[in-house]
């Protein structure tokens, strides 16, 4: 263990990554930025490609900072390399199944993959978000019959705690979690990322680690939900819920602000919620509040279609004819991911009500391609003549780079569902 920690001061050890997605990239590039060689895997052969081009495919990584991660590191889906690595950090994705049961697939492929190469001395570290006993399960369980855990083979989970859009660049500024199988792992696992994070918190025990990330992420859609409900009452009774939101923000105390939208989306917290909720059913526990949580914010984009509904019987133009600009693609703002995107789901939504003309503006994605039901644009350009061309605009996701005088100056109508604008003649809150 001491040589281990030695060469982790001395930044000798080959940092393995697999999965270089929108964790997997910036972790790389903050390992790089410390002087660690790194191998990054992945099974996205155009990803790999980009990379040795070094190209960036994340708009918010730059072409410097691939750059740097180049000059250390190579990039492969050769997992014959994994036997190279000192440290192995898996961050592929974990999404749902159809049933909205955890689907666990991209973890076991890729220990699939991996396992004919582990060697002693190794460490494998789990950042990949799941139900609390994945990594002990997974991991620590499958390989203890090969190697003595905690003295051949070390086994970790951190949880990753990236804020997309915002803070791709400053993670080593948010304290880590980390957890370990065993004390001398726990020790291991701390020092690597003490050794690119300005502060680690250790967790007594991997469970306790995997537990606090779903905590965050239920935290954030039961809050998130509850805010949805409370703009929904406000609604009924006329009242706008960003001017309440405005007053009880100045509580100093016992108020955290969380802001009303159109739905959630993104990789985490439509997703990660329903690893507990499946957990919590496994041990004959029905988990009230998340269930409700994910099903108030996925009502919400009902009322803003009604919001659609409402408006349209006012200028009285049939579905068929009247034209809807929908600004922002992506899940979130100033950000270019459409995973779960609600703008996506509106847009599947209102086709199948039979509107024909629904146009987009994300300046974050200039092309959407939905096969399902066949729905492939471009980004239209905010110019007068394009604001003025159509019937609603309707913002769903409020980007910094769109110019909200402008869209407030040339729109015939704005349903509005984040607050930028103030209610009156032309701006309806949804
Ligand atoms: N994106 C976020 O903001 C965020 C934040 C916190 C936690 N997380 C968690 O981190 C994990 C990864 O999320 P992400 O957003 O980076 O996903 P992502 O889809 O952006 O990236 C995952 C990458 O893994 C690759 N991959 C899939 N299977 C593989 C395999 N068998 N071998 C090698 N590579 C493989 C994919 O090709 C992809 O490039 C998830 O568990 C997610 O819940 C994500």
């Amino acid at each position: 263990m001491r040589e281990i920690i030695k060469k982790i001061k001395n930044r000798k050890l080959v940092i393995g990554v697999i999965g270089l997605g929108y964790v997997g990239l910036p972790l790389s590039i903050l390992f790089a930025k410390k002087k660690f060689k790194i191998i990054g895997f992945d099974i996205d052969k155009k990803k790999i490609k980009s990379l040795c081009n070094q190209r960036s495919y994340i708009e918010r990584i730059s072409k410097s900072d691939i750059k740097i991660l180049s000059k250390s590191s190579s990039f492969t889906s050769n997992f014959g390399l994994i036997s190279k690595c000192d440290v192995i950090i898996i961050t592929v994705p974990t999404p749902l199944t159809k049933n909205q049961l955890p689907d666990l697939h991209y973890v076991k492929s890729c220990l699939k993959q991996i396992f004919p190469f582990i060697k002693k001395n190794q460490t494998i570290i789990l950042e990949s978000t799941s139900y609390p006993g994945t990594t002990r399960e997974l991991i620590g369980n499958k390989l203890k019959s090969k190697f003595h855990i905690g003295k051949e083979l070390f086994v970790g989970f951190s949880s990753e705690r990236i804020d997309p859009g915002l803070n791709e660049d400053k993670i080593h500024l948010v304290p880590k979690v980390v957890s370990g199988y065993s004390d001398k792992c726990l020790k291991i696992v701390s020092e690597i990322y003490r050794s690119i994070f300005n502060s680690v918190v250790k967790s007594e025990s991997l469970e306790v680690a995997e537990f606090s990330k779903l905590l965050e992420n239920v935290y954030r859609s039961v809050n998130i939900g509850f805010i949805n409900e409370m703009k929904m009452i406000a609604d009924k009774m006329q009242l706008d819920i960003f001017e309440i939101i405005k007053v009880s923000s100045t509580k100093p105390f016992g108020f955290r602000t969380f802001h009303p939208g159109p739905g959630i989306g993104g990789h985490c917290i439509p997703i990660d919620p329903m690893y507990l909720y499946w957990k919590s059913k496994q041990l004959n526990y029905n988990a009230e509040f998340i269930k409700l949580s994910k099903e108030t914010n996925f009502k919400v984009l009902n009322f803003v279609v009604k919001k659609i509904n409402k408006l349209q019987k006012k200028i009285k133009i049939p579905s068929k004819k009247i034209k809807i600009l929908i600004l922002g693609m992506s899940y979130k703002k100033n950000l270019d991911d459409i995973r779960e995107s609600s703008s996506i789901k509106l847009i599947k939504k209102l086709l199948n009500l039979n509107f024909r003309y629904v146009d987009y503006s994300d300046p974050h994605i200039s092309k959407t391609n939905i096969n399902s039901i066949n729905y492939k644009k471009k980004s239209i350009n905010l110019t007068i003549k394009n604001l003025k061309k159509y019937h609603i605009t309707l913002l769903m996701t409020d980007h910094d780079k769109f110019n909200y005088k402008k869209i407030y100056q040339y729109s015939n109508t704005i349903i509005d569902c984040r607050g930028k604008f103030k209610v009156g003649d032309k701006v309806i809150r949804a």
